[in-house]
């Protein structure tokens, strides 16, 4: 295996993924750093790659703390591991958010489902919830998934650097590879890992 083919490989699997819930990295861990420096890290759905812009897109509630904390430092690591090939993605990066009422964020909006859609029409994420709200009439009561759509943002991350890991018997594997501002491969090295 070559350094040109874990560029490939990786972003072969990463688009695969935004497609496949099945796959290894559908689910991706996406780490942020908050107001008082500290690290916050969440698992997010890949929705959509880009091999030719290194670009990974995923959905938000813009009401979030992910939100603000990307709002003052853009800068984010995305960490997944697939364990049926003992492979390990860490990438590093800035996110550009899109907020709802944007082109980007519109058309995104259009693809959902109904049943996603309603993920964004209750009330903010980490807000406490009084006790009388937490009975199953109350969390199965029809709202009505237009609300969500305010709150709906897009956060596209883009890729400067791949830290590729393999966990193997035989001899664990690693590269570096880094991507300039327009996507292009920069630099590629195999390093100890
Ligand atoms: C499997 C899984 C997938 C998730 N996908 C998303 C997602 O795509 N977007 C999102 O905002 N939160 C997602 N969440 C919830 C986040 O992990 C997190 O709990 C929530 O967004 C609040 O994060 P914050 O307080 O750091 O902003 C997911 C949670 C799980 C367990």
């Amino acid at each position: 295996m070559t350094l040109a083919d874990i560029d490939a490989s990786t972003w072969r699997e990463l688009e695969a993924a935004a497609a496949n819930p099945q796959s290894g990295f559908r689910f991706l861990n996406l780490c942020s750093v908050d107001a008082e420096a500290r690290p916050q890290a969440r698992m997010v759905v890949l929705r959509r790659a880009d091999r030719s812009l290194r670009l990974l897109e995923f959905h938000t509630d813009m009401r979030s703390p992910k939100w603000q904390e990307l709002s003052a430092n853009p800068h984010a690591t995305i960490l997944g591991f697939w364990p049926q090939t003992q492979l390990q993605f860490r990438l590093q990066g800035t996110v550009e958010r899109h907020a709802a009422g944007g082109d980007q964020a519109d058309a995104a909006w259009g693809k959902l489902s109904t049943w996603t859609r309603m993920t964004y029409a209750g009330g903010p994420p980490g807000d406490e919830r009084g006790f009388d709200t937490i009975d199953e009439a109350a969390l199965s009561r029809p709202v009505d998934e237009a609300e969500g759509k305010p709150h709906f943002g897009l956060l596209i991350f883009r890729v400067r650097t791949l830290d590729w890991f393999q966990l193997r018997r035989q001899g664990n594997r690693r590269a570096l590879l880094t991507y300039d501002e327009t996507g292009a491969l920069a630099a590629s090295r195999w390093v100890n890992p």
